[in-house]
């Protein structure tokens, strides 16, 4: 039976991260030889948002599709961008007015696919019930479509809740936002493949992604001290899930890569 590649990879961070996580893609390519590539782009530019230049690299480095979350709108321009380009993501459970979809549709290595992108409400701003939004955007998708889902989520109950709803209708359920791999990656018993949080693409030496000293100052403080992304040496995370014709999901392989020189990976 054919087995279908999906390699998704957490929240990339700043500039370094970008770079990091381009000089590192070749060889995950060749090692993983996914057939579809995911990436969490919410943190990319400056460490919040996205601007048009960096979707457009990571695009063209072969990325399939960009998701996103709640720092989505921090970028002039965001939203044309959101309306210009299908491959880019917001979460589809924001209200009726909001520029953009979360959900892309394509056909690649003879699948067709459907990558989803949800947000979170515990702990974060009250959008649309992502289970509820889940039920309408699966109702208009093709059955036999492999779907994975970025769950944009800062609660692993609200996310493991979530997974375990959609369970047997999508392939994968993968967390992001919180910048740190989880270890709890399972096999739902319907077939769902999930893991609670991709983790980062960004710098080692910081916290979650972003610049110690000022990160330090604004916990030490309590001042809205202005967050920059941390510089240096980057960690890259995601998971392959591999994935059966029927849809269900029959591995996970979890991926942590620090080593600074991306030819050795393997
Ligand atoms: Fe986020």
């Amino acid at each position: 039976m054919k087995q279908y590649r999906a390699l998704l990879l957490g929240d990339v961070i700043g500039e370094d991260g970008i770079k990091y996580l381009l000089s590192v893609l070749p060889s995950l390519v060749d090692h993983y030889r996914p057939d579809l590539i995911c990436l969490n782009a919410e943190n990319a530019s400056g460490g919040f948002g996205l601007t048009a230049l960096d979707a457009k690299t990571l695009l063209d480095a072969g990325i399939d599709c960009l998701t996103s979350g709640n720092h989505i709108w921090e970028k002039k321009g965001i939203a044309e961008l959101l309306e210009a380009e299908p491959r880019l993501l917001r979460p589809h459970n924001y209200p009726a007015g909001a520029p953009g979809r979360g959900v892309y549709c394509l056909e690649k290595a003879g699948a067709q696919w459907a990558v989803l992108n949800l947000q979170g409400r515990e702990g974060m701003t009250p959008l649309d019930s992502p289970f509820a939004v889940a039920d309408r955007l699966l109702a208009d998708l093709p059955a036999d479509s492999l779907k994975v889902l970025d769950f944009h989520a800062e609660s692993f109950e609200e996310k493991e809740a979530l997974g375990l709803y959609l369970d047997g209708r999508v392939s994968v359920v993968a967390g992001t936002h919180t910048h740190i791999a989880t270890a709890d990656e399972r096999i739902l018993p319907q077939g769902t493949g999930y893991l609670g949080d991709l983790g980062m693409c960004g710098p080692l030496d910081s916290v979650i992604g972003s610049d110690t000293t000022l990160c330090l100052q604004r916990c030490l403080t309590q001042m809205p001290i202005k967050l920059e992304p941390a510089h240096g040496d980057c960690r890259l995370s995601g998971a392959l899930f591999v994935i059966g014709q029927d849809g269900r999901c029959q591995a996970i392989e979890r991926i942590s890569y620090w080593q600074p020189d991306p030819a050795s990976f393997a």
